[in-house]
């Protein structure tokens, strides 16, 4: 008798340990940099369409590669949604990110594969939006400021401190700035352009949108930032005016990137495929978010910028998104542009 009750003794913590671990299995710690209101709907979505339970973080774009970097011996995160894909291109030369070929593939755009197959499948386009800038309309008049239309206009003496603009370490906002600046005008031009511009720039911000928030709140004119950053505050009633730069301008491929080693790899695949459906795609607009999205069939608002109206450069995103150019343009920017006095 004792033997069965000590057997079925054992049989129960046997059960309960596996219970536990399949429960404590039914988690993802996801890493998000696009706008927080859209990171929040994209946890709480997941956790009611799965029941799998969403740690998340938000961190610009830059914040994100380096912490996933520091991690890499003993990595934290499963999945990075969101952000620009210059960062994405570099943790997947780097060994950071995990190859995943999704079943949603065939629903995809071509830039959103051509960005995977860029990477060796160790990345994926999730959305696309074009840089410019914003300004609010009636701290311009107020000041009695012209209306700026192109990238040189934003070097005119007059608009010194009215200027702001993310700082390109943290952010991939002002990353895809700098590396729209040197694509537009050349290295040498590009960089006197930067060091023109940094004169009338009143902070560096950590996040990339944080610019155009400011403005819409009247705590500062001119953002440089995505361009559906700039049409989410008018949306919202905010008198700002988009801009698209007239000698042209860059974009993002936002991305997506399994981390390499996560903990909780068979969740993050889950999460990986649900993000790339058409359904969850369209829940953008409950947010805001007015970007491309990578999903053919999924729905995009009338107010969102119309890219194929926009004068787009050929964005080279294998070389700025590449460990040694994208380290290098940043070094050069701290060395030659940061420091100098405004
Ligand atoms: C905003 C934009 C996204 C972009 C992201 C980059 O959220 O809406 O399209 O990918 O900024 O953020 P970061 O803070 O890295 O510039």
């Amino acid at each position: 008798m004792k033997q069965i009750q000590k057997l079925a003794a054992a049989v129960g913590v046997a059960l309960l340990g596996c219970m536990s671990q399949s429960i404590a299995a039914e988690k993802v710690t996801y890493y998000c940099s696009a706008q927080e209101d859209w990171c929040q709907l994209m946890a709480s979505g997941f956790e009611e369409a799965t029941g799998i339970k969403v740690n998340m973080t938000r961190k610009s774009s830059g914040e994100t590669f380096a912490q996933i970097k520091a991690e890499a011996d003993n990595p934290k995160g499963d999945v990075w949604w969101g952000g620009t894909g210059d960062p994405h291109l570099q943790a997947a030369e780097e060994g950071l990110t995990e190859a995943y070929e999704s079943p949603m593939r065939g629903e995809l755009h071509d830039w959103s594969i051509s960005q995977s197959e860029s990477a060796d499948n160790k990345t994926i386009g999730i959305y696309s939006g074009a840089l410019g800038y914003g300004y609010n309309e009636e701290i311009l008049k107020a000041n009695n400021l012209p209306e700026p239309a192109c990238w040189e206009d934003l070097l005119k003496p007059e608009y010194k401190g009215h200027v702001q603009m993310a700082n390109p370490n943290s952010s991939g906002t002002a990353y895809t700035t700098l590396a729209t600046i040197v694509q537009l005008f050349g290295e040498d031009e590009g960089f006197e352009f930067m060091k023109g511009l940094h004169k009338n720039i009143n902070q560096y911000t950590k996040s990339g949108s944080a610019p155009i928030k400011a403005a819409a709140r009247g705590e500062n004119t001119i953002g440089i930032v995505f361009m559906h950053d700039a049409v989410k505050q008018a949306a919202s009633g905010f008198p700002i005016k988009v801009v698209a730069p007239c000698e042209g301008t860059g974009y993002e491929i936002g991305s997506m990137s399994l981390i390499k080693d996560g903990r909780n790899l068979e969740n993050a695949k889950k999460f990986y495929d649900w993000a790339l459906t058409a359904d969850v795609q369209s829940r953008s607009l409950e947010v805001k978010a007015f970007q491309v999205m990578s999903n053919k069939s999924a729905e995009s608002s009338p107010q969102a910028p119309d890219l194929a109206s926009i004068k787009l450069i050929d964005y080279d995103f294998k070389k700025y998104g590449s460990s040694a150019e994208r380290k290098r343009l940043l070094k050069k920017w701290d060395d030659e542009v940061s420091t100098l006095p405004r």
